[in-house]
């Protein structure tokens, strides 16, 4: 096993161990991996499947039915546009296009460069400062819908030098 086979399943048996539901399910616990690794690869399936004690083509079947569930690496930004109705009221629409268009997409997903990942989102919860986006889960609204590409691009350029 690689070295990264190994930290995947390590971290997929501490999401397992750490659901704090009374009733663990196969999808209960396929959340749980996904929101820890971000993705589902076939060594947290494996690990799932063990924990829940079931095979890896039960755990796969309930996987693949769920449209949220991805099973490549993320890439490392995310931008969430909300579509939700306060948004889609305040000009969300044509904003929306423009943002798919600026990171060379037709609908939501990953960049060609596989460097963001854009997520439509109902509700990021702030709908009376619509319209909102959120830019590695940090939240801007009242955005200008002209502006929204070059405040994404800001925000991920400032992101990315506080990496460094
Ligand atoms: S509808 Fe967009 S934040 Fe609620």
């Amino acid at each position: 096993m690689t070295i990264e086979g190994q930290a995947i399943r390590s971290k997929a048996k501490t999401a397992l161990s750490n659901q704090s539901f009374k009733t663990v399910t196969v999808l209960s616990s396929l959340l749980a991996v996904h929101d820890s690794l971000g993705y589902l690869p076939a060594e947290a399936i494996d690990e799932v499947a063990k924990y829940t004690k079931t095979t890896a083509n039960d755990v796969w079947a309930v996987a693949s039915f769920y449209t949220n569930f991805r099973f490549t690496d993320p890439p490392p930004d995310t931008v969430e546009l909300c579509w939700g109705p306060s948004c889609h009221i305040r000009g969300a629409m044509p904003m929306l296009q423009k943002v798919f268009e600026h990171f060379g997409l037709e609908q939501e997903g990953d960049s060609p460069d596989k460097k963001v990942q854009v997520r439509l989102n109902t509700c990021l919860g702030a709908c009376s400062q619509a319209p909102v986006i959120s830019v590695n889960h940090r939240l801007v609204g009242n955005l200008d819908p002209d502006d929204a590409c070059s405040t994404i691009d800001g925000l991920l350029q400032k992101h990315n030098r506080g990496k460094h």
